[in-house]
């Protein structure tokens, strides 16, 4: 096959490790057609060669590029007969810091892939989407979406803003028929995170070390039901509640907790 030949197809950034590979395993194995984009083409090989040439198209696109990604949406609408089913706006990178030390470079790098990039993606995608009956803009946000996160608020701000864009824009593409959601991932376990957030992780509970694996099927299940947020684990929504009820308290709490991480405890 040289193409999606009737397969539903996804289209996913940040393909090549974590969150968007374990996606492009399962929605491969389960019959759809699988575009894989990302910077890291060792990853995209990799990918590739598990799921077989034959799954899908795999290319690396830095997703801040605006013109790199409309190429690479023209491209895979080459192979998919101009349709979208999912777009799958999931490349992210951590960048950490507190702000007034962080290094501007890294504060405009850290904007650019977890947040422009989205823009740029469901700008991109939206007239195959639309082309598409049922299909599905979907992003990846975070649990540090939920309350801005110290030591991390340039990536939790980025993270708030991929969550209020997927809001906006579910209501934006229901003139064309299109869905959009965001999956709000807690603590998952890729290279993403770092040694000493992996040690923190409590065995169990809402911020305990999740697999990637349980996201990829929270990904599909975002498809086949219409529902706009997406906790991973689910437990998350509780804290939601517990935010929009006493963000003072959580304040508090999580004052302390930046306080002992900074004691080195
Ligand atoms: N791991 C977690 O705990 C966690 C929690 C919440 C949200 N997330 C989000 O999940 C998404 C996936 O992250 P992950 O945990 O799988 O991490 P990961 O590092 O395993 O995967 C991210 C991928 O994005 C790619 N990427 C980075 N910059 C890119 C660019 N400019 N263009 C194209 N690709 C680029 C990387 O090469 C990498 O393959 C990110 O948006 C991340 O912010 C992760």
């Amino acid at each position: 096959m040289s193409g999606a030949d009737g397969r539903k197809s996804i289209f996913i950034t940040g393909a090549a490790s974590g969150i968007g590979r374990e996606t492009a395993l399962l929605f491969a194995k389960r019959g759809w057609f699988v575009g894989g984009y990302d910077v890291n083409a060792d990853g995209l090989q990799a990918l590739e060669r598990e799921i077989g040439a034959d799954g899908g198209r795999f290319e690396t696109l830095d997703v801040t590029d605006p013109q790199a990604f409309a190429q690479a949406m023209g491209g895979f609408a080459e192979a998919t007969g101009g349709t979208l089913d999912c777009l799958f706006n999931n490349a992210g990178i951590a960048g950490g810091g507190l702000l007034d030390e962080q290094p501007w470079e890294d504060v405009l790098r850290v904007v650019g892939v977890n947040f422009l990039a989205v823009m740029i993606g469901a700008r991109a995608a939206t007239p195959l989407l639309a082309a598409t009956p049922g299909s599905l803009c979907l992003t990846t946000s975070s649990s540090s979406a939920i309350f801005g996160t110290a030591g991390i608020s340039v990536y939790s701000a980025t993270k708030h803003a991929v969550r209020g864009l997927t809001e906006a824009l579910s209501i934006e593409l229901k003139r064309f028929g299109v869905r959009a959601a965001d999956l709000l991932p807690g603590l998952i376990d890729t290279p993403l995170m770092s040694d000493a957030m992996r040690a923190m992780a409590p065995p169990d509970g809402m911020w305990r070390l999740v697999a990637p694996r349980e996201v990829a099927e929270t990904a599909w299940r975002a498809y086949h039901e219409d529902k706009l947020h997406w906790y991973v684990p689910e437990e998350l929504r509780d804290f939601h509640r517990e935010v929009v009820d006493r963000p003072e308290a959580v304040r508090e709490e999580r004052t302390a907790l930046l306080a002992m991480m900074a004691a080195g405890e």
